[in-house]
């Protein structure tokens, strides 16, 4: 519809009609079956509402969305077409990797084509926008939604978040194929006191400027076509009534013109953080500060028109966030075609299509990350005829894709046993389940309960300790249950069940050739399950094709290759622990009780894996950085090279990572920070040169006077396979 048009549109729409298309309402309430992210029954949406409203959450299916369209343009007096908005997070019904296992394959191209994926199914089941990326930063494993995030980086979260961005919009939204996107959780929200959930968050202006604000705001210039608000505090002041984050920082500073949208209830919420008296106010404050959609509340609705009246909002105000929803839908197309790409036969001809499911496994085995590997235990050989006991709950699980996928199929999904089974091995392999996820009867945060028969414990764990006694290896399937991850999942103790502990210290006692797969949305302590594996392999929750991945990396088809984009401390007591910290006054050095300096008594202030570790399959050398000069102005550059060569005796593929330091300023610098990365692919004995350039604009930061600037003075860059890498030279900025 050609702008002149959809004013005429806005003008002759009544205040009824333009608060509808500012409220956002779950399908559920619509008698539709759809996922339900929040609490219903809290907002009492009244029928009048949900006749007018513009836009619907969390429903899909292209018949069921083309009869709801219908249905509510019929009841629109002007006829506007609902936007249909849902979480696909890590994939729609071809399910990838968890978003923090994405940022473990360190690949933004990858990640764009998955985004791109997730939007062909998405579309084709009648959806127009994504509630993704979340590109909060995290540095509290107890945060259970750190397995939504790219991890604990700002420049790969931004670089993942922009992929995603353009792996879901494609060139044009309104094309087939592809969905807007939201980028969550505006702002900060990753940095909950205590890593609770919905707890609030205080950050130094610069700390949120120089760390959490660069990944949205990377995704805003990419275009991204909606933002989200998030339930915290910042600073004091909720986010859906911050006026200064989102009038002066998004929309002034960083130039989003586009729909901002609230989360699930959190304008009425504002109440409950003593910041709006009522729910009347909460509106004038969300309006204020430049929400354009109220999502699953109805504080505009019910009370925009006394705002009005009594002059505390002006129409204006109205009109421009009325507006920026008809852009949108304009810009989706929804004028012209209501249905965008919802069509029965494109479901059926796309969602789990071989390709789909092709890149579903390769994203998989390129997320999984090697942590110790001992007298080179992986790979397994297929060839070898020996036994092999698959034991773990997860060895037979069909529930390994994360807590934000709907997979209505799970018979699609892939169990490791499935994915050992096709690969058609001389060894003979057994599989039990052996423990349980949880040792006692638990609710679920979707009010589910997990309760299998418990008495059946020991019993489980001797049927698996017969497999382990005949076998020569033993692959140990543990981890968390994907419920204890994502929204709502914060967690004091960051570790397996004891039921699969036991499981794995029995397995000890018994067999030492031990392999542990951790399924994990987080990163959990380590210290005590490394103590009992020859090989620990990381898989998050790898999603639909899972188990063929596994079997994969497991006997050799394929070698691991991600890096962790969170570091992992030894104790959950050391969190928030993150490797761009500053340094000490009193620093320590690694070791317990050196008396005053910084650290704890009881546990070294070390990481168990630093950011960016991973092994492989084979190993890599580097050589000493050389530098083409030493010293540079801001317009100049310096590139920094290492040769990289496989030591090793397999193929195999290294992240090669660039990282900065400067050795101060008028404010203190992280200890280091990533600047780039390459991933490259040497045969056995093969060399490689690797290049990084380094600008000026590397180097800023907000210093003492607040302003984004470099300053002169000496730096240090680090080249390696990790964030704790040594490989360093000096250079000075002039
Ligand atoms: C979450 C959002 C999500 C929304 C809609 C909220 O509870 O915080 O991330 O997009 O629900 O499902």
């Amino acid at each position: 519809m050609e702008n002149a048009k959809l004013r005429e549109l806005l003008e002759d729409m009544s205040l009824e009609e333009k608060l509808g298309q500012l409220t956002q309402v779950a399908g559920t309430l619509y008698g539709e079956e759809a996922i339900v992210t929040g609490l219903l029954d809290m907002f009492q949406m009244s029928d009048e509402v949900l006749d007018i409203s513009g836009s619907v959450l969390s429903v899909h299916g292209a018949e069921k969305l083309m009869a709801l369209q219908k249905q509510q343009m019929e009841k629109q007096p002007h006829h506007i077409p609902q936007i249909f908005m849902y979480d696909i997070i890590n994939g729609f019904q071809t399910i990838y990797p968890v978003p923090l296992g994405q940022g473990a394959t360190f690949d933004p191209e990858l990640v764009k084509q998955l985004a791109h994926m997730a939007a062909v199914e998405g579309s084709a089941s009648g959806l127009h926008v994504t509630f993704s990326p979340m590109v909060d930063l995290v540095r509290d494993a107890r945060w259970g939604r750190v397995m939504e995030s790219t991890g604990e980086d700002p420049y790969l979260n931004a670089l993942l978040g922009v992929a995603m961005v353009e792996g879901y919009q494609g060139n044009d939204v309104k094309e087939k194929g592809n969905l807007a996107a939201c980028v969550k959780h505006f702002a900060a929200y990753g940095a909950p006191e205590g890593g609770r959930d919905y707890d609030n968050v205080e950050l130094s202006e610069r700390t949120l400027r120089e760390d959490y604000l660069g990944a949205y705001e990377a995704c805003v210039k990419a275009g991204a076509k909606l933002v989200m608000t998030s339930f915290n505090t910042l600073n004091r002041v909720p986010s859906s009534g911050n006026r200064w984050l989102m009038r002066d920082i998004l929309r002034e500073e960083m130039g989003f013109d586009k729909v901002l949208i609230s989360d699930y209830g959190a304008i009425k919420e504002m109440m409950n953080h003593g910041f709006s008296k009522d729910e009347k106010q909460a509106a004038e404050q969300a309006m204020k500060a430049g929400v354009d959609i109220e999502m699953m509340s109805c504080a505009y609705f019910r009370h925009m028109r006394e705002l009005l009246e009594e002059g505390t909002i002006d129409e204006e105000m109205v009109d421009e966030a009325v507006w920026r929803v008809l852009v949108l839908k304009n810009e989706l197309g929804l004028f012209e075609n209501p249905f965008k790409d919802a069509s029965k036969e494109d479901e059926k001809e796309k969602i789990l299509c071989k390709e789909h499911r092709a890149l579903a496994r390769r994203a998989a085995v390129d997320s999984f990350v090697l942590l110790e590997n001992q007298e080179e235990i992986l790979p397994l050989s297929k060839e070898k005829e020996e036994r092999i006991a698959f034991v773990g709950p997860y060895a037979k699980e069909k529930e390994i894709f994360g807590s934000w996928s709907f997979p209505e199929d799970l018979g699609g999904i892939i169990t490791i046993q499935e994915g050992v089974e096709a690969k058609k091995l001389k060894a003979s392999c057994t599989y039990d389940s052996g423990a349980f996820l949880f040792d006692e009867r638990t609710k679920l945060k979707d009010g589910t309960f997990y309760e299998p028969d418990f008495s059946l414990g020991e019993e489980m764990m001797k049927e698996a300790l017969e497999h382990v006694k005949q076998a020569d290896k033993v692959v140990v399937c543990i981890g968390e249950h994907s419920k204890q991850t994502g929204e709502a999942t914060s967690r004091t103790k960051l570790t397996v069940s004891d039921g699969q502990m036991a499981l794995l210290k029995k397995v000890h006692e018994m067999n030492k050739e031990i392999i542990t797969l951790v399924f994990a949305g987080r990163p959990i302590e380590l210290d005590e399950i490394a103590a009992y594996s020859k090989a620990i392999l990381y898989v998050w929750f790898p999603g639909t094709e899972g188990g063929n991945a596994i079997a994969d990396v497991l006997f050799g088809d394929e070698e691991p290759k991600g890096r962790l984009p969170m570091s992992f401390s030894h104790r959950g007591g050391q969190l928030p622990n993150y490797y761009n910290r500053f340094a000490s006054g009193r620093p320590n050095d690694g070791t317990l009780n050196q008396g005053f300096v910084m650290g704890y008594i009881d546990q070294t202030d070390t990481f168990m894996y630093p950011f960016g570790y991973g092994l492989t399959y084979t190993r890599f050398d580097y050589s000493d950085i050389t530098l083409d000069k030493s010293q540079m102005t801001a317009s100049d550059r310096i590139t920094a090279s290492v040769t990289v060569t496989n030591t090793g005796k397999r193929e195999g593929t290294e992240t090669v990572q660039m990282y900065l330091q400067d050795l101060f300023g008028t404010v203190v610098r992280p200890k280091r920070m990533l600047k780039g990365f390459e991933k490259i692919t040497l045969a056995p004995g093969e060399s490689q040169k690797v290049s990084f350039t380094i600008t000026e604009e590397m180097l800023r930061f907000w210093n003492i006077d607040m302003d984004f600037v470099s300053e002169p003075g000496d730096f240090k860059v680090y080249i390696g396979g990790n964030s704790a890498c040594t490989n360093q030279a000096d250079f000075v900025l002039k």
